[in-house]
């Protein structure tokens, strides 16, 4: 019977349902989730526009109107119109959306009054738009509803298990009287951790709602809300906006949208907020007719008022609080609507059912008493609204609600019908609240429990748990989210490993696509509890342990950072972002990354042999071979070519230097250290990236921290330095040594210029340098030193004379022509005119670069700095101030 009738419902229009259902209604046992609302009030103004969508379509009492060639979209030029790349079966404006990286804006002509703003999202990737770069703003008029909002991460903290990865929200906007127009901006975030973010929307709905029906009627005294704590009164005035947080049908159903009154509200179950014991939800069915004289008849769906939630445990109800817990954001003023309706037949007269009412545990009222209320009324709704401030504290309070029998209650119970809670805008005029935290593993989830409910749904626990206890039943759905969230937590950013490391550098033994998320446990585990012992480096940013992974077997870097620095959150998710797209023999690999329990970690392929720099100087390592010297920085050339020429958008490392590159087993040379990295230009007309100076002392581009543009060709000249660290094997500035010499640079300079390049060279290579292969070597390394960021070569141009500088040294080996402690003076020009003859001239003396850097032990980066502007050495000085 109920089947036969629902497909009746479906299959007629709207007027035939009301009908046929009225009828059938009072005759079927499963009609609450039949009942077909009245359109009590119908809306004077509705747009509900399917985002993306060149068609109209009709659902759920909707009409969608497509936006495509649409009059309401303005500024759209970069934007996009694409479907999800995965489509969800739930019904609603999601099989488009419109996504740009760029602003744009939907503005609405409308009438004076208060509207319902509604924003519909999906979110997953669409195209090539990923959905962890969707970060955007949203304003409406003078409000701002969302900002810097994280799509997916607010879509992995949302508990709605019904409707995976849809988020919705809902806002009451009053346009005053002279303002026709309702413009709503989309703005992607352009913040570190989203330097390529978009904005997108599936869909937008307004809906004009009657006047009074949240906003204060300034006529009516009777029904201002009460500020919680006092007694005074708090006017929702015309010039609020209000954000929907819960609007919740106690004890009953899901209410969608085409059920509510004409405003196309939705109302959800309250089971999850609902923290203590309570009995089985009572249906007082459909006998009584509801009679609205104490409140408009729009103002909630006849249904809500249908089912209520008491205590139900008889004798014990003096000992517990009914109990509601409801996450909010911090720092907000909320209003919160009760609403009852007396339909019990125990309950006759007022002060049969008396009860307290607490709110953020303050007593708002000793006196609840509906039928006092209602005049002895049954079956009179009534609602009363209360404005309640959270202060800032922790970042998702709970706001409380609490009910307790009144003592000289004849039934020692309470009751509630139905709740809404709204945010109020702060005095800027902002409603957003922060992203919530990535959703973290939760191992301790009780396994007994989550085997039992993950073959559950929410409804099913709900007929469950009159019977069991109310304790177990919490805990119960504790679990169930605990495993919700556990499965979200696969934010993985980490592309699939297209394997580099099969092509025989052979330093990684582990399969490929584990770039993962590691659970603190498991870092534990893998450095014995971070223990001393397993440390085999440390820097400015934290310590990096050698630990085994994969029972064991398998040796990883453990690059712990230090908590707490803001800039330290921005370079690791940089790292992440990076280094999970990029694949390349000469760029370290990362494996994975833990972030939780306040912990930034980031696990590596183990490189067995350290930093290069700790192979050159300061060291008791054996000294490298000039051949091995040559391979190194053939590699590093070849990593940073990638970076700047393989890879979709050129990225620029922003900090090349000999302690981050590091050495395999075999001695080939990784590139690592990503946290400075950025996005090189993309756009034609811009050939540099205006920025703060970041990177390290005796490697940056004079260029750059003169003139605040950064080009790949910054990384350019660090590697040139490299080159000057590798053929002397000493720092890049010493400020013990006699001026002239203090800059590695400065000092090569000179001596290139001179013809006397041989004086710089390592003592330890003496004799295994062929003449002309020096003479080559330092043509590359000062033309990478130029002044001139345009005149330097392109790091692909370095890869192939570097190669040449190898072949030279192997056919002169071959000849037996070796360097004979003499200068050069007449190999032949291999490079043709462009670089064969560097002009050079002195920047030290107007850069002043005249510090040291300590001699420090490090796996990966130690000392990278801020510097900003001229104030480049203020932080020198404190190295590890970072
Ligand atoms: C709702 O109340 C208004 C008056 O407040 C009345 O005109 C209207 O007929 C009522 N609608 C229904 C469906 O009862
Ligand atoms: C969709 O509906 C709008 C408004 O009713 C109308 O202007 C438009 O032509 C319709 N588009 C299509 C493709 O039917
Ligand atoms: C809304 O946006 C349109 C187009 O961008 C602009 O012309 C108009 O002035 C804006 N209206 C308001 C009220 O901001
Ligand atoms: C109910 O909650 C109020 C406010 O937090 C508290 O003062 C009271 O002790 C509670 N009553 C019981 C029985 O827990
Ligand atoms: C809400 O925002 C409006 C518009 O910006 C502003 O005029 C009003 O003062 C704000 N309300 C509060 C309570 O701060």
């Amino acid at each position: 019977m109920c089947a036969a009738s629902i497909a009746l419902a479906i299959s007629m229009d709207t007027n035939c349902i009301r009908i046929a259902l009225g009828t059938i209604l009072l005759i079927l046992p499963c009609l609450p989730f039949l009942s077909i609302a009245e359109v009590i009030y119908p809306p004077l103004e509705l747009f509900s526009i399917s985002c993306g969508s060149s068609t109209n379509f009709t659902l759920d009492g909707r009409n969608w109107i497509g936006d495509n060639n649409s009059k309401l979209l303005s500024e759209s030029q970069g934007s996009v119109a694409a479907p999800p790349n995965t489509p969800t079966t739930i019904q609603g404006p999601y099989t488009y959306a419109r996504l740009s990286h760029s602003k744009f804006t939907y503005s609405f002509s409308l009438k004076a009054g208060p509207k319902f703003v509604r924003l519909f999202f999906y979110s997953v990737s669409y195209q090539s738009f990923d959905r962890t770069k969707a970060c955007f703003s949203v304003t409406a008029g003078p409000y701002t509803l969302l900002r810097d909002f994280d799509a997916s991460l607010n879509a992995a903290a949302d508990d709605d298990p019904g409707q995976p990865d849809i988020l919705f929200r809902e806002y009451c906007i009053n346009l005053e009287d002279g303002h026709k127009q309702l413009n709503i901006t989309f703005i992607p975030s352009k913040t570190a951790q989203h330097p390529y973010s978009y904005a997108f929307i599936n869909g937008i709905e307004i809906v004009s709602m009657p006047p009074f029906l949240y906003y204060t009627n300034p006529h009516d005294y009777a029904r201002v809300p009460q500020i919680v704590g006092t007694l005074s009164q708090y006017h929702i005035e015309n010039s609020l906006a209000l954000e929907t947080i819960y609007r919740l049908n106690v004890a009953g159903n899901d209410i969608t949208a085409s059920r509510d009154t004409g405003m196309l509200r939705t109302w959800k179950v309250d089971d999850n907020y609902l923290t203590t014991q309570s009995a089985p939800s009572v249906d007082f069915g459909r006998i009584t007719k509801l009679s609205f004289n104490m409140t408009q008849n729009y103002t909630a769906p006849d249904e809500v008022y249908r089912t209520v939630r008491n205590m139900g445990m008889g004798s014990m109800n003096m000992r517990f609080n009914l109990t509601w817990q409801l996450p909010v954001d911090s720092g907000f003023t909320y209003l919160l609507r009760l609403h009852f309706c007396q339909l019990d037949p125990q309950v006759r007269l007022a002060g049969d059912l008396m009860f307290f009412i607490y709110i953020e545990d303050q007593l708002v009222t000793n006196w609840a008493d509906v039928l006092l209320w209602t005049y002895n009324q049954k079956g009179v709704p009534v609602v009363r609204d209360y404005v309640v401030s959270i202060p800032v504290n922790q970042k998702k309070p709970n706001l409380s609600l609490k009910l307790h029998p009144h003592p000289q209650s004849n039934i020692k119970d309470a009751q509630l019908n139905a709740l809404e809670l709204f945010k109020i805008n702060e005095s800027t005029g902002n409603l957003a609240g922060p992203n919530p935290d990535p959703p973290q593993q939760t191992p301790k989830a009780p396994v007994e429990n989550s085997k039992k409910k993950s073959s559950c749904t929410t409804r099913t626990l709900a007929a469950v748990a009159g019977a069991v206890s109310g304790v177990v039943w919490v805990s119960l759905v504790v679990a169930f989210f605990l495993i919700k969230r556990k499965k979200n937590v696969a934010i993985d950013k980490c592309s699939n490993q297209n394997d580099g490391s099969s092509h025989g550098d052979g330093s990684s033994s582990l399969p490929t696509n584990l770039c993962r998320h590691f659970s603190i446990e498991e870092i534990r585990a893998a450095t014995n509890n971070f223990d001393e012992l397993f440390i085999v480096g440390t820097g400015g940013f934290g310590n990096v342990y050698k630990g085994y992974i994969e029972d064991s077997s398998t040796p990883v870097a453990i690059k712990r950072l230090k908590p707490g620095s803001r800039q330290g959150v921005d370079e690791f998710v940089t790292e992440i972002e990076m280094l999970s797209q990029l694949r390349h023999l000469n760029l370290v690999s990362l494996l994975g990354y833990c972030y939780e329990s306040n912990e930034m970690i980031l696990v590596y392929e183990f490189m067995d042999h350290g930093a290069l720099r700790d192979h050159l100087y300061d060291t008791d390592n054996p000294s490298l071979s000039w051949k091995q010297r040559l391979h190194i920085c053939i590699g590093v050339a070849r990593g940073l070519n990638y970076l700047h020429t393989g890879v979709k958008h050129m990225i620029i490392h922003r900090d090349v230097k000999s302690t981050n590159i590091l050495l395999d087993a075999k001695w080939a040379a990784k590139v690592s250290d990503f946290g400075l990295s950025r996005i090189g230009p993309t756009g034609i007309s811009m050939t540099h990236v205006n920025t703060g100076v970041k990177g390290s002392i005796g490697y940056l581009d004079p260029e750059y921290y003169k003139r605040l543009r950064l080009t790949e060709k910054s990384d350019v000249y660090s590697f040139g330095v490299v080159l000057l660290e590798v053929l002397s094997g000493r720092q890049p500035l010493l400020h013990w040594e006699e001026k002239q010499r203090m800059s590695l640079v400065k000092w090569a300079k000179h001596c290139y210029e001179k013809g006397t390049l041989s004086r710089i060279v390592d003592a330890e290579l003496k004799g295994q340098i062929a003449p002309v292969c020096l003479r080559k070597f330092g043509d590359v390394a000062l033309s990478c030193l130029l002044e001139d960021g345009t005149q330097r070569p392109s790091m692909k141009d370095v890869v192939g004379m570097l190669e040449l500088v190898l072949q030279l040294q192997d056919s002169a080996a071959n000849d037996g022509v070796m360097e004979s402690g003499r200068d050069y003076e007449d190999s032949e020009d291999v490079f043709g005119s462009s670089h064969s003859s560097v002009h050079v001239s002195d920047y030290s003396k107007s850069t002043g670069l005249s510090t040291t850097s300590e001699g420090d032990r490090s796996y990966g980066s130690k000392e990278s700095f801020v510097l900003i502007s001229n104030d480049v050495f203020s932080e020198i000085k404190d190295p590890k101030g970072r």
